[in-house]
């Protein structure tokens, strides 16, 4: 069975385009993977909290010395990791807020990016330890950032967000942009049928594999 992770970081509810555009790949997934499992998390709504001094330690801690209080520090790394791991396929909804994505998603990296879980040190270096899985973002952005945009050099999120699972050894990630939300309503509405357009070719070109 074929599992989903749908993620939408946008703290706007009712009007978010990345929501619509995660709810367009829920449902063409779901065509093409009937039965399979989604696993909703929403970041906009419920952020994580941001890394404190205590949970910072009990990362560090190995497994065999965890305290009660070190295990509940971890229960919500332990979980998003956990729906993480059981992914084939993840989708995120991301927001550009100031060039990068927004806090709550930061927060969500931060919570995951953990050594023995999803990374490992070896003597070469650092190893990503997810590697098999397919990583879509859906993004929207008020201005442009593509097609040579002369604010394309302010975009950290697509740069950032690769960089961030190909660390964790998850090469095959995929972006779809809504840009110009901030223009008007007619090229922020056409910028977003287009995305959703790009979305349909995807499923229909086979870019979603099945996983091994
Ligand atoms: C706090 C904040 C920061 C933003 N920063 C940027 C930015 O740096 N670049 C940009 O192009 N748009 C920026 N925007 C515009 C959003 O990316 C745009 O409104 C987008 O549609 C939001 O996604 P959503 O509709 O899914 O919530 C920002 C919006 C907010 C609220």
């Amino acid at each position: 069975m074929s599992t989903l992770l749908a993620i939408n970081t946008s703290p706007m509810t009712t009007t978010a385009v990345t929501r619509r555009l995660v709810e367009t790949f829920v449902s063409l997934w779901r065509d093409r993977f009937p039965g399979g499992r989604v696993i909703p998390r929403d970041l906009g709504v419920a952020p994580p909290p941001h890394l404190d001094e205590r949970t910072l330690a009990a990362f560090a801690k190995p497994e065999e010395v965890l305290t009660a209080d070190d295990r509940r520090l971890l229960a919500l790394s332990d979980d998003l990791i956990g729906e993480l791991v059981a992914a084939d396929h993840v989708v995120i909804g991301s927001p550009m807020y100031n060039f990068t994505v927004t806090s709550g998603f930061k927060a969500w990296i931060d919570m995951v990016g953990r050594a023995g879980k999803t990374f490992d040190y070896s003597p070469s270096g650092p190893r990503g330890l997810l590697g098999g899985r397919q990583v879509f973002v859906l993004t929207a952005r008020g201005g442009f950032y593509t097609n040579d945009a002369s604010e394309a050099p302010m975009d950290f999120q697509e740069s950032f967000l690769r960089g961030y699972f190909g660390f964790l050894g998850i090469e095959d990630v995929r972006f779809i942009h809504a840009e110009g939300q901030g223009i008007d309503p007619g090229t922020a509405r056409n910028n977003e049928a287009e995305a959703i357009s790009q979305l349909e070719a995807l499923f229909a070109g086979g870019g979603v594999q099945r996983v091994a």
